[in-house]
């Protein structure tokens, strides 16, 4: 799909559908759009006035054009009150317009966007447009034996009235970019795990162009002492691996360092989960998922700022070699942590990666991680919860997630609940009481932080969804890929 952006100068368009938006329930009041309704015999400028369409925002009309002009189709799309529109309802608008259109099997697209720069910047909305027509369109299809649906439209341009379109088209290349990185974390989440085990994760991390990456592999592992990774690995016939992926510009004033929880099937160990507990367990390398899917966008836009991507990844399986309720390991800080629960596991190597990228000396570090269930208990499927010891970061990246529709809400990192994952024979044990989850898991965390300001961001419940969401669809979503590649450009 080719998105292009020109400004209207009376040229004669054609093609196979053309978009009208209206705003205000007004249609765009121009030559060109009053011409195309005059040759439709007012068809359109009669729906409004007469049958009072559309009512509110998201409503549609389609009409075929019986040759009258030159495109087969109008599609007039309804973006509601000019005041109240925003990057997010644009996103959800482009996405709408291509899926109405698709099953018309349509391959040339002209779009008019009659938004001025009052309220909207060019380049910012060619991304919106960008990522709202690709995200939205996204399809995962290596394991269908058939092509379901009807080809993606080849061509679309948009006509602007106000803004530059040379911005535009930069914000495109720069949507471009980002919905790459987004379909690349959807991808690895949706594959099934026994396609993407540890050391696959790793091989693809190394492919991407522009990075220093280094893989730690099960002897380096063990002379490092990280062995909360060796442990979760230990029952699986895949071993473990720690990757470090690193992104340094000629000069940056800021490091900032993502970790993404890397398990890619969890099974819950011999502590397993029931089945039904255990369907979306392929989906528990999100977080390095997105750790990957950052660092290829970070490569790609090359920002002053340095960037380190880290994922520790381990299959987290029952066998007789597995970690057992009851165990004790000493962690890469050397904290000693007893095992109560394997299916606590994700913080188990966490831990040890968190350890290691403090040691490093970060300026910031942000960690994703499909942590608890109890996340989804206290804030539903569209949200994440964010918890860490530095307000200012939280509040950063809630608003770079508010920016893309990404739900962020801020959870207590409360230290009066620290007494419940002390352990009688250990330093620690990796669970604790039945309430607050999410906080215990969390608390867990921070005995591997060290002076570093730090946030992480539990995303169990948004990274993936059972029903399509806007420009989202079924499976895998990749949330939080746009929204900390936007906290980093706001670092240069
Ligand atoms: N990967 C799960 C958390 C999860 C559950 C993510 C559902 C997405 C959907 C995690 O490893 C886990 O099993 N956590 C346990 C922790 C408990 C044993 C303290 C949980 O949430 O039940
Ligand atoms: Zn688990
Ligand atoms: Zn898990």
């Amino acid at each position: 799909m080719q998105l292009i952006a020109t400004s209207y100068q009376s040229q004669t368009l054609s093609g196979d559908a053309l978009v009208l938006p209206m705003l205000d329930g007004k249609l765009w009041n121009h030559d060109f759009v009053n011409n195309i309704d005059q040759k439709m015999g007012k068809l359109i400028s009669q729906l409004i006035t007469k049958a009072k369409f559309p009512h509110k925002k998201g409503e549609n009309k389609l009409f075929v054009t019986h040759d009258k002009i030159p495109f087969d189709y109008v599609l007039v799309y309804s973006l509601g009150d000019a005041k109240k529109l925003t990057y997010e309802q644009l996103r959800i608008a482009a996405n709408q317009c291509i899926k109405v259109l698709r099953r018309l099997n349509v391959s040339k697209i002209v779009s008019a966007l009659t938004l001025t720069a009052d309220n909207f910047q060019a380049q910012e909305l060619g991304s919106a447009i960008c990522e709202g027509s690709l995200l939205g369109s996204y399809e995962f299809h290596p394991y269908k034996s058939k092509q379901e649906r009807k080809p993606l439209p080849k061509q679309i341009t948009y006509l602007l009235n106000k803004l530059a379109p040379a911005a535009f088209n930069k914000g495109i290349s720069k949507g471009k970019i980002l919905c790459e990185a987004v379909c690349l974390s959807r991808d690895l989440c949706n594959t099934p795990a026994d396609d993407k085990y540890p050391k696959k994760l790793a091989e693809i991390a190394k492919k991407i162009k522009g990075l220093r990456t280094r893989v730690f592999h099960e002897t380096e592992l063990k002379k490092m002492g990280m062995n909360g990774i060796l442990s979760v690995g230990r029952g699986s016939q895949h071993a473990p691996v720690f990757v470090e992926m690193i992104y340094k510009p000629k000069k940056s004033k800021k490091v900032v360092a993502i970790v993404g929880k890397g398990v890619t099937f969890d099974s819950g160990g011999l502590s397993l989960k029931p089945p039904k507990g255990m369907e979306d367990m392929k989906e528990d390398m999100s977080g390095a998922g997105n750790t990957i899917a950052i660092m290829q966008a970070i490569a790609a836009l090359k920002p002053n700022v340095e960037v380190r991507g880290y994922f520790p990844s381990a299959e987290n399986m029952p066998s007789g070699t597995a970690l057992k309720p009851g165990d004790v390991y000493k962690a890469y800080n050397g904290t000693t942590v007893e095992v109560l629960n394997t299916d606590a596991e994700g913080r188990l190597i966490l831990g040890d990666a968190l350890a290691y990228v403090c040691e490093r000396k970060p300026d910031v570090l942000i960690d994703m991680a499909t942590l608890t269930g109890a996340c989804l208990v206290a804030l539903g499927e569209l949200y994440a919860g964010v918890l860490g010891n530095d307000k200012k970061l939280m509040q950063d990246i809630i608003n770079c997630g508010e920016h893309y529709g990404e739900k962020i809400w801020e959870l207590p990192l409360a230290e009066e609940y620290e007494d419940e994952i002390k352990s009688t024979i250990a330093d620690i044990k990796n669970v604790g009481g039945s309430y607050g989850g999410t906080i215990n898991g969390a608390l867990f965390l921070k005995q591997f932080i060290k002076n570093t300001k730090w946030a992480h961001v539990d995303i169990a419940g948004p990274s993936a969804t059972k029903k399509e969401l806007g420009y989202c669809p079924k499976g895998c979503t990749g949330f939080m890929v746009r929204t900390v590649v936007k906290y980093i450009l706001e670092q240069e």
